[in-house]
């Protein structure tokens, strides 16, 4: 709280998102086994697990799928399951994979080697530039961002996705896609993520960012890829064991927050609305898609820093992804009143310098 009695503003994260009443209920009542231990079937023993898991794989239209306790666990497995040490990967510079994760390209730990593919302003591959390093070089998979991050929660179509795996594809690459906010492009498109994610071999869907339960992601793909992610989780010290008690509130969230999240998009836009005209900022409007924004800070003559901490002391918390970016997220918690005081803050701090 600030002297005055006015409360900050957080928009730092939408995994600051907190859990629902019916997440909580869920989690209180779970039915729950011991997951680190598999049947003759390879399930674990956790029905509620066992739900959540058949559910993700239901969604992302995929044969099975795997419940890790993070997003950064799924998209390492999935990785590490692809591909053995010394394998190149082609991703994004900026993807957060390269940027936040790094585990997978490690000497000292996965041992891959990223290669980076040109993007376009929101992130997306060029289809050239993934032509010519299929084409020239030795790739074993293939990595995407749906939505991307750091270009501020940019969305990549279904054709997109289908016209960058076709290519992949010919040359026998895998495909594993970073959706941990693939709900958000499902609800930009208002096409079933199923649809959106058709054509990638693998992809780890976010239950902890919008969708707001405390812990977890899957990864979703085909049976035997699954069969052998689980076992380089157990090898990570991934298994959980009465998992069904967070796996709950993943249910929870997938059957009853994936529709609330076009509430956060129209935040996000309503504010870059608000503040767009401002000429000590730049936004680039059509990267609003979601529940992101990110605004260049560098016609203020500020750095990223400066800026996120001249906003703090006025009530509002943002984050600086670059020297001249920072970055703002809307989610349940945040509400349209929020985003009227949020946008006087912005531009009054403007205005003052
Ligand atoms: C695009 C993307 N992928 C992966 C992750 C990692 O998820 P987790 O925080 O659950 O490890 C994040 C986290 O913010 C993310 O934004």
């Amino acid at each position: 709280m600030l002297s005055g009695g006015d409360y900050i503003i957080d928009l730092r994260s939408d995994t600051l998102t907190k859990p629902t009443k019916e997440m909580r209920k869920a989690m209180f009542e779970a039915e729950v086994g011991d997951d680190g231990r598999e049947d003759n079937l390879g399930r674990g023993e956790d029905p509620t697990v066992n739900r959540l898991e058949d559910i993700a794989a239901e969604v992302s239209g995929k044969k099975a799928a795997l419940f890790c306790n993070s997003g950064a666990m799924a998209n390492l497995i999935a990785l590490l399951t692809h591909c053995t040490r010394g394998d190149n990967v082609l991703l994004g510079e900026t993807s957060h994979i390269n940027k936040s994760e790094k585990a997978p390209f490690m000497d000292s730990f996965g041992g891959l080697i990223p290669r980076f593919f040109v993007t376009d302003p929101f992130g997306t591959p060029e289809i050239n530039s993934i032509k010519q390093f299929i084409g020239d070089d030795e790739i074993k998979l293939l990595c995407l961002e749906n939505t991307n991050n750091f270009m501020g929660g940019t969305c990549m179509s279904k054709e997109q996705t289908k016209a960058i795996c076709h290519v992949a594809h010919e040359h026998a690459i895998p495909v594993h896609l970073d959706g941990a906010r693939i709900f958000n492009a499902s609800v930009y498109y208002d096409i079933p993520v199923k649809k959106l994610v058709e054509p990638v071999d693998s992809l780890m869907l976010s239950l902890s960012k919008g969708l707001g339960a405390p812990v977890g992601a899957l990864l979703c793909g085909e049976k035997e890829f699954i069969s052998r992610a689980r076992k380089v989780r157990k090898l990570l010290g991934g298994s959980m064991r009465q998992s069904g008690v967070v796996a709950a509130s993943g249910i929870s969230a997938i059957q009853q927050e994936a529709d609330r999240l076009k509430d956060d998009h129209d935040h996000a836009y309503r504010l870059a609305n608000m503040i767009m005209n401002n000429d000590k900022i730049d936004i680039r409007i059509d990267s609003v898609q979601t529940n992101m924004i990110v605004v260049d800070v560098s016609p203020s003559g500020q750095s990223a820093e400066t800026f996120e901490s001249g906003l703090l002391k006025r009530g509002l918390k943002v984050k600086s992804i670059s020297d001249r970016h920072v970055r703002m997220t809307t989610y349940r918690e945040i509400t349209r009143d929020n985003m009227i005081r949020a946008a006087n803050i912005i531009n009054s701090y403007c205005d003052s310098l």
